[in-house]
This record gives structure tokens, sequence and C-alpha cells, in this order.
């Protein structure tokens, strides 16, 4: 499963390249804000520290906006991918971007009818949102299986699942059980993915009783 840092922040995306765990970037509005940093510098300082995809998110949302703001937006680096909303304006734009050659991300999927239009629009990757159904307690992970299984039926499919929205370590996991072909993650979720008590107390052990053998390797 690709992993995705779910980030505008450029030290945690540095970070995160130096221990080549992160396979691309997703940002969004929102991100952007939180990030503090113009939108366009930004973008050209992430796609310069990861050479995975790196999806910008579009403000438009009529088709004939949205196709001058991703030239702008796909002008910034090789590695963009545009993000669109899952709208009709949204995944005309996808089919239009997609015939152009150009990697699109449709965000804001709920259902899996909606991500059926994306695949049927071309998009590179369609991005479920988890959290946000289990925030109204809805199950989130079954959109994933849904939408895992109705993919599966059409081998013609290529759009990849980017599950989306996660918030634990348990959404990681369990998407990667279900088959998202990626998974996009806020860092901080990201780094708690390698924490186990056991792993922490087993090495404490290991190293107490190797300082115990007075022997050194160097
Ligand atoms: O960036 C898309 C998605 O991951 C946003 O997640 O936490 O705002 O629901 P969240």
């Amino acid at each position: 499963m690709k992993l995705f840092a779910d980030t505008a922040d450029i030290g945690a995306i540095s970070a995160l390249a130096d221990l080549g765990l992160i396979d691309g970037v997703t940002t969004n509005p929102s991100l952007v804000m939180k990030s503090g940093r113009g939108f366009k510098e930004v973008l050209k300082e992430i796609c310069g520290v990861v050479d995975g995809p790196v999806s910008a998110e579009v403000a438009a949302t009529d088709f004939e906006q949205i196709m001058k703001e991703a030239a702008v937006l796909a002008d910034i680096a090789p590695n963009i991918c545009i993000k669109l909303p899952l709208t009709l304006e949204g995944l005309k734009a996808c089919r239009a971007l997609s015939r152009e050659g150009c990697k699109t991300n449709v965000t804001l999927c709920f259902s899996a009818s909606q991500a059926l239009l994306a695949a049927k629009a071309g998009a590179t990757y369609v991005s479920p949102f988890v959290g946000r159904l289990d925030d109204i307690n809805q199950d989130g992970l079954e959109l994933i299986r849904d939408i895992r299984t109705v993919f599966d039926n059409y081998p013609a499919i290529e759009t990849e699942i980017l599950a989306a929205s996660l918030r634990t370590v348990n959404h990681v996991s369990e998407v990667a059980r279900i088959g998202s072909d990626a998974a996009t993650i806020p860092p901080d979720t990201i780094l708690k993915l390698v924490e186990h008590p056991l792993t922490k107390k087993g090495l404490e052990t290991f190293l107490d009783d190797w300082a115990k053998t007075g022997q050194k390797i160097i």
C-alpha cells in the first residue's frame, strides 16, 4: 500500500521523506490554510522534497475555472496531481485532465456510486473519507470495502483507492487489510505506526543484556 503524508507542513514532509516512508503527499485548502504558507510556494517546495505525486486541490467549482486553475497548478512541477471535488463539474474536469495525461485525485468521496463515477471519469485516484463518516456514526471502513468490491468487479478500472481522512493506526491497518491501493495519513499518525510497547520493552531488554556481556561490536 502506498503511504502519502496528508499535510502541507514542509518540515513534517521532509522528516518523513528522509526516513523513506512516504510515496507522496496530499494537500487540501484546510491544510494549506493551517500551514500559513503561500499555496504555490509551498507546493513547489513539497514537490522538490518528494518524487511521488503531490495532490494540489483546485478552489474553483465550475469546469472552465477548474481547468484554468489546474493548468496553473500542473505547471508548478511534474509530480503535481490535480485534486478535484466529486461534483459533476469536477468529474467533467477530471475526464478532460485525464485525457491530457494529467494525474488526478477526485476527493470528498463518501459513497461507492461516487467512486464509480470518479473511475468513469478516468481519475488516477479517488479519495474516500473514512474519518468524516465515522464522525457521523457511519462505518467509514465499510466505504473502503464497498469501493474495493465494486472496483474489483471491473478489471478495466485503473483508478486507485486512496483512503483518506484516516485518524488512527487502526484505520491504516484496516484499509491495508481491505486492499486500499494507497492511504493518506497525517504525519503524527504515520509516526505512531512504528510504535508498540513490546518492541520498546524488548529492545530495552536486549540492550541491557548486551551491556552485561561487556562486549562491543565495533
Ligand atoms: O486531505 C483529505 C483528507 O485526508 C482530510 O481528512 O481529517 O480533514 O477529514 P480530514
